[in-house]
């Protein structure tokens, strides 16, 4: 038998995790499963676990009001230690580059248990871009035994700074798995926010911001081009913004935006009812790393309101353009696309570099491996 302890705590990592414990699942004669919760997020991880019928041995429950890093790092590393202590897990699995997924990686390292690290070897080679995520990650794969890279870049960016290509496996990105699954099921917008929202009536353009780099200037200057873009197209465009329940988010984007007929500020949704409202928008204006790789599958462009991206193969595809955080340009750019139809198509019309939905396959076969030598 392989034990595995997955460990996990925001949304994000909730999406991309649920298809490996699903396809872990399907081998009970081969892994124990643990799945350890630190509920670095709360109300936006809990539907995650219902979603996905992930039911956690155990729950850390860390989140604070505006919480600092050290509060993450300081409280995971504590409290994961002990348990990994006791577990003694043959590897640790953690996704992406949160703080929970670096403490925790860093914890296993402490106990000398493996790591397995799905979603390795995204890199700006920018450490304040993203900001703290560039050094999360880079600490994730330096203590990783196994590093799941969802692309051939992932993987030379990993052989780059000096990790054995026995170590990495390319298996495509673990989101692709969840937005298929996801996207298939059948929802009822009645009684929920998407509700109010004319889906079929204006063209929606939807809007997610949340990067700890963009608080303050870089975050306010993405709401006035919001706001000047509603302004501008009133009549037949509608913004709908999940705001992200982080209070340095919520605080700048009401400030900037609340009371503007055609600009729709909702709570974080649902995944089924994200992925619905990603279908039926025209247009994505975010900052997140997920949308960027989900986006694609959909048909629907995204500009990116930061100023690089970690994720290359999707502006290589003609699906992303990474617009930067000034409000002439994301304006101008966002009006480009309601514009100018060709370019709309073209960017719409991209293939998704990200996979194929078949991710936690190669990453659970890779696990397989490693027990049969
Ligand atoms: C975290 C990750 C980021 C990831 C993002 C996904 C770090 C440092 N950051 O950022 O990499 O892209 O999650 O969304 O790991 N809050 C709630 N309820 C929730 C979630 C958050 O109230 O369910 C509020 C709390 O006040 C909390 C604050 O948001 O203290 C910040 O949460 P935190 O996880 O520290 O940062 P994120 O910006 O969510
Ligand atoms: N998402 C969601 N509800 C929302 C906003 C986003 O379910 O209201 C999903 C989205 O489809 C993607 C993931 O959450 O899979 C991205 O999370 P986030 O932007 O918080 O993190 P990042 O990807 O930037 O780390």
């Amino acid at each position: 038998m392989i034990k595995i302890l997955t460990v996990f705590g925001t949304r994000p990592e909730a999406i991309k995790m649920a298809p490996v414990i699903k396809q872990l699942r399907a081998y009970p004669d081969t892994f124990v499963n643990r799945v350890c919760i630190t509920a670095q997020h709360r109300q936006m991880l809990d539907p995650f676990l219902n979603l996905f019928d992930i039911k956690p041995d155990c729950d850390l429950d860390i989140m604070q009001e505006d919480q600092s890093l050290e509060h993450i790092t300081v409280t995971v590393l504590r409290q994961l230690g002990e348990i990994i202590k006791k577990e003694r897990p043959d590897y640790l699995l953690v996704q992406g580059d949160t703080t929970t997924s670096m403490a925790a990686s860093l914890a296993s390292f402490y106990q000398k248990v493996k790591v397995a690290h799905v979603e390795a070897g995204l890199r700006t080679w920018n450490v304040l871009q993203p900001y703290p995520e560039e050094i999360n990650r880079k600490i994730i794969d330096a203590v990783s035994n196994l590093c799941f890279a969802h692309t051939p870049q992932a993987r030379q960016n990993l052989l780059q700074e000096g990790i054995g290509e026995e170590k990495i496996e390319v298996t495509g990105n673990t989101v692709i798995d969840a937005l298929l699954d996801v996207a298939e099921r059948n929802i009822d917008v009645k009684g929920t926010a998407l509700e109010n929202i004319p889906l079929n009536k204006k063209k929606v353009i939807l809007v997610t911001a949340h990067r700890r780099e963009s608080f303050g200037e870089p975050l306010t200057n993405i709401c006035r081009a919001i706001k000047e873009i509603a302004l501008k197209y009133s009549s037949g465009v509608c913004v709908v913004y999940p705001v992200h329940l982080n209070p340095n988010v919520q605080k700048t984007v009401h400030s900037i935006l609340k009371g503007i007929e055609n600009v729709l500020l909702i709570n974080p949704l649902d995944y089924e009812y994200f992925v619905h409202l990603m279908k039926k928008s025209f247009l994505i204006l975010t900052d997140s790393g997920g949308i960027q790789e989900e986006a694609p599958s959909l048909g629907k462009p995204v500009l990116v309101l930061r100023k690089v991206t970690e994720r290359p193969e999707v502006v290589g595809a003609g699906a992303v353009e990474v617009v930067g955080t000034q409000p002439e340009k994301i304006v101008e750019s966002t009006a480009q696309l309601l514009e100018d139809s060709e370019k709309y198509q073209r960017m719409s019309k991209a293939i998704n570099p990200y996979g194929d939905g078949k991710a936690s396959q190669r990453i659970v076969k890779r696990l397989l491996r490693e027990k049969h030598g």
